[in-house]
């Protein structure tokens, strides 16, 4: 066998095959199996993904056994600690980080793209006052795309460009908006004068009949601090489900908007994105420290479908290292708010510390997540429940859009179109239907 080749025998025939083993910069060496059916007459196996690269990407980098992110090389402790949101998105978006230039320019164009276009504020009256903001976000990020049609160009790159940076700018103003709608306040404009967490925290909250900023109480520096670091920790993971989700829609080409809105839809789910949504509900549901051993009895139990959310990865089977960030200005958070004696926190704090003695969740090197925490700053700074998920839409979109720009400016990108183990009948007859039993 040829060093940087694997070979693979189909003992049923004999028949071996080489095939090239590629090696990138870090990282699990990678079988190229494209040519395995035409070379074998066989497909791989793998639901879920377990051991399977989609595609080649430069953007970030996880060692789930050590417990590293980078995002394009940077450690993300080192980001968490020293960058804003808006530089962490210029950085994934364009590989590196921007000089003080760029990023004023950077910031200054997001600001300028940040309203939405008044026809759009009708869509949200389509919606029932208690619509889910999560499924309002995917409807009108998708109705996006119909008031662009003149820089739709996929094959442009200024086209492409300009459509990232128009997401990354109107989703916090649609997220807002999707709240306000279901409490039944009126919509507040983008204001350029704020930071982009400041400016997120106003279209949320303010009240026409009062001064906000004098007020002041939702844009103070802890606030807009946690949600930085929150957004900078839930901006990119590489190929995960809804990631991978706008990559497989674009890959037919569909527009940008319609692409994240299907990104969007699969974030939703409470395997995803929607656990940070589900830790809340599910610590409710404990209600209180005696009952822990009866919830992690029934995490354990195969016969029920209750979970630990906020427990395990896919990737990490060590710690999460946004986890791990996140975990200390939880403390600070919570403070800062009076609420570190919140019986909530000292539920999930008990919670996990039962988890992590358990033999079950040792062995199955189950952790707590990112989304174990990021629900109770959350709920801390007064947004509501089902923004949570919404929340990590506007961190992701950094990630999506980045990739979106990544595959879409690699001229032999393919239509993704995975094959499949049939498992239904064999060819069978047409039977009239006064002849079926
Ligand atoms: N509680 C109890 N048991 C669990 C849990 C959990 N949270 N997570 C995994 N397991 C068990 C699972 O039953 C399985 O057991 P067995 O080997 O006996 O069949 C084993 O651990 C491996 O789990 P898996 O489902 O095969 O692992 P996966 O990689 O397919 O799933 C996961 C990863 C995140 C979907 C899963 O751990 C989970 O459902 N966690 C709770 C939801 C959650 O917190 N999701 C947020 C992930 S972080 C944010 C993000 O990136 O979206």
């Amino acid at each position: 066998m040829k060093k940087d080749t694997v070979s693979i025998i189909d003992n049923s025939t004999g028949r071996e095959e080489e095939f090239p083993l590629l090696k990138g910069t870090l990282g699990t060496p990678t079988a190229e199996i494209g040519t395995l059916n035409k070379k074998l007459g066989i497909f791989t196996f793998d639901p879920g993904f377990m051991a399977t690269a989609s595609c080649k990407s430069a953007i970030t980098y996880i060692d789930g056994d050590q417990g590293v992110l980078l995002y394009r090389g940077y450690p993300i402790d080192q980001l968490a600690k020293n960058s804003s949101f808006l530089e962490v998105a210029y950085l994934l978006m364009n590989g590196d980080l921007p000089t003080e230039t760029e990023l004023y320019a950077f910031v200054k164009e997001i600001n300028q793209h940040s309203m939405l276009h008044e026809a759009l504020r009708g869509f949200f009256d389509g919606f029932h006052y208690d619509a889910h903001p999560m499924a309002m976000m995917v409807g009108v990020v998708g109705s996006l795309s119909a008031f662009y049609h003149s820089e739709l160009d996929m094959n442009d790159p200024e086209h492409r460009r300009i459509s990232a940076m128009r997401m990354l700018a109107k989703i916090p103003t649609i997220a807002a908006a999707s709240y306000r709608h279901s409490v039944g306040w009126p919509f507040v404009y983008p204001r350029l004068d704020l930071e982009y967490c400041e400016n997120f925290m106003n279209m949320m909250f303010s009240l026409p009949a009062q001064k906000f900023i004098d007020e002041g109480h939702y844009i103070d520096p802890v606030t807009v601090k946690a949600l930085n670091l929150l957004f900078i920790l839930h901006a990119d993971h590489e190929q995960n489900a809804s990631t991978s989700t706008v990559r497989l829609a674009s890959s037919t080409g569909a527009n940008p908007y319609a692409c994240i809105s299907a990104g969007i839809g699969a974030l939703w789910g409470p395997a995803h994105g929607g656990a940070n949504e589900a830790v809340l509900s599910m610590l409710a549901e404990i209600g209180s420290a005696d009952k822990i051993p009866e919830y992690i009895a029934k995490a354990k139990d195969k016969n029920d479908p209750f979970r630990l959310m906020g427990f395990g990865h896919r990737v990490y089977k060590n710690f999460d290292p946004r986890a791990t960030i996140i975990r200390e200005t939880c403390h600070e958070v919570l403070e800062k708010a009076s609420m570190d004696n919140d019986p909530l926190f000292e539920l999930a704090l008990a919670l996990e510390e039962y988890a992590l003695k358990d033999e079950y969740f040792i062995e199955k090197k189950l952790y707590p997540n990112v989304d174990f925490y990021s629900g109770i700053i959350y709920k801390a700074l007064n947004i509501p429940v089902d923004m949570f998920t919404v929340m990590f839409v506007i961190a992701r979109t950094a990630g999506w859009v980045s990739h979106w720009l990544e595959m879409m400016a690699e001229p032999s990108h393919r239509i993704g179109r995975p094959r499949q183990l049939y498992t239904g009948q064999p060819r069978r007859d047409y039977m009239d239907i006064d002849k079926r039993k």
